[in-house]
C-alpha cells in the first residue's frame, strides 16, 4: 500500500520535498501547505490539495509528514504533527534550542510516531563512498568548507546552525562518536542578528577536526579534506566528488634521501568512482520505507543522533 504523505513550509526545501514525493511510486502527495497564499500554485504542478492553514492540514487523512518550515517553526508545527498522529521528517537542524529538541523526541516517543531528521549529506553518494573505503582509526585530521552566498530567506538562525551543522553530522556519523569542543569562534560582519562566519574545532578522540563555515563568499563550496598518514582525500559534497592522493609505489617514505622525498612530490592522485545520485530522492525514499518499517532506518538521521549536533552547537556557542 502507498504512504500518503504531505508538505509543510514550501520555499526553497518544502518544494524540493514536495517534487520528490511526487515522483516516488512507493508514495502518494496527498497535501501541501504554506502560510503563504502564494504558494498555491504548486498544489496544480503536484495535483494535490493545498492548506493555508496548518491545523486544517494536519487533521487531513495522511500517514507522514515533511515539516520544513524555518528553524525557529520547526518545534511547534512537528509537536502539532506527532499531536495529530503523523510521522515526521523534519528538515535541518532539527531544532534551534536542544531544549525544543528534546520536547519533540519525548513526544514523538508518547504518541509512538517515527520521528527523523533531514541531514541530507548522509544520503550523498560521495559520502558512502567514503564511508566504504575509509578507515577513521587511519585518518588523524580532517578539514571542512562550507561556504556560500547569504540564502535568500527569513533569516532565522546562523551559519553555524545552517550549514556547519551538515559537517558536525556527517563527521560524527562517519566516526560513530560525539566530539569534544576545542575551541570556536563567531563573527557577523554583515551586522545581521546572527553570525556569518563560524569556525570550530573539534576533538573525536585520536582525530581533530578543523570546521570552516560563511556566508560572505559569492561562491558556493562544500569540501572536507582528511588527512592520514598513508592516504589524503578530498570529497565535493556539491560535485559528488571524492578523490584520493598516496605517494608513488616505489617512493622510500622512511629515511629517505631528498631525492626520495623529490619523488614523493609525483604523488598518485586517484579520482575513486562514485554513481551520483540525488540525496533528497534517497533522503525521502528512505523515510517512506522507515514509515513503512515503523523504524527509522539508517542512514537516516534518527532523533539521538540529531540531539548530538545541537549538543556540540549549544557547547560551541558557550565557549565562542
Ligand atoms: N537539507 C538541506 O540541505 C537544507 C537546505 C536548505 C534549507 N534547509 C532547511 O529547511 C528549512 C526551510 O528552509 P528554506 O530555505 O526552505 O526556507 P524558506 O524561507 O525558503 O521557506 C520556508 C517556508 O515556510 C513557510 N512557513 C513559515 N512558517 C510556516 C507555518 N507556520 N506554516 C506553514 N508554512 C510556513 C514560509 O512561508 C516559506 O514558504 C530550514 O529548517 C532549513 O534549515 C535544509
Amino acid at each position: 500500500m502507498k504512504v500518503k504523505v504531505g508538505v509543510i513550509g514550501l520555499g526553497f526545501m518544502g518544494s524540493a520535498h514536495a517534487r520528490v514525493y511526487s515522483k516516488l511510486d512507493e508514495c502518494e502527495l496527498v497535501g501541501i501547505c504554506d502560510s503563504n497564499p502564494e504558494k498555491k500554485q504548486l498544489a496544480k504542478t503536484y495535483n494535490c490539495k493545498f492548506f493555508e492553514d496548518s491545523e486544517e492540514f494536519l487533521g487531513e487523512n495522511f500517514d507522514a509528514v515533511s515539516v520544513c518550515t524555518p528553524t525557529s517553526m520547526h518545534r511547534d508545527v512537528v509537536i502539532e504533527a506527532l499531536e495529530k498522529g503523523k510521522h515526521v521528517l523534519v528538515e535541518k537542524p532539527f531544532a534551534d534550542t536542544i531544549r525544543n529538541g528534546e520536547e519533540m523526541t519525548r513526544k514523538a516517543a508518547k504518541m509512538d510516531r517515527l520521528l527523523a531528521v533531514g541531514y541530507i549529506e548522509r544520503f550523498n553518494s560521495a559520502v558512502s563512498k567514503l564511508r566504504e573505503l575509509v578507515d577513521f582509526s587511519q585518518i588523524y585530521s580532517t578539514v571542512s568548507m562550507r561556504f556560500g552566498p547569504f540564502p535568500p530567506r527569513t533569516k532565522y538562525s546562523g551559519v553555524f546552525l545552517d550549514l556547519a551543522s551538515h559537517e558536525i553530522d556527517i563527521l560524527n556519523y562517519l566516526t560513530g562518536t560525539a566530539p569534544e569542543v576545542l575551541y570556536s569562534h563567531f563573527s557577523s560582519r554583515s551586522n545581521n542578528n546572527f553570525e556569518d562566519y563560524a569556525y570550530i574545532s573539534l576533538k573525536y578522540g585520536h582525530m581533530h577536526s578543523h570546521i570552516e563555515a560563511s556566508w560572505l563568499p559569492n561562491y558556493k563550496l562544500r569540501l572536507i579534506h582528511l588527512y592520514g598518514n598513508k592516504r589524503f582525500y578530498t570529497l565535493n559534497y556539491a560535485q559528488q566528488k571524492l578523490k584520493s592522493y598516496r605517494a608513488p609505489p616505489e617512493a622510500k617514505i622512511e629515511h629517505g634521501s631528498w631525492d626520495d622525498i623529490l619523488w614523493l612530490s609525483r604523488h598518485v592522485e586517484e579520482d575513486i568512482p562514485v554513481s551520483a545520485s540525488e540525496p533528497l530522492l534517497m533522503e525521502l525514499q528512505c523515510f517512506v520505507d522507515s514509515v513503512k518499517k515503523h523504524d527509522v532506518l539508517p542512514p537516516l538521521c534518527n532523533t539521538q543522533e540529531a540531539l548530538q549536533v545541537l549538543e556540540v552547537a549549544e557547547s560551541a556557542f558557550s565557549k565562542s
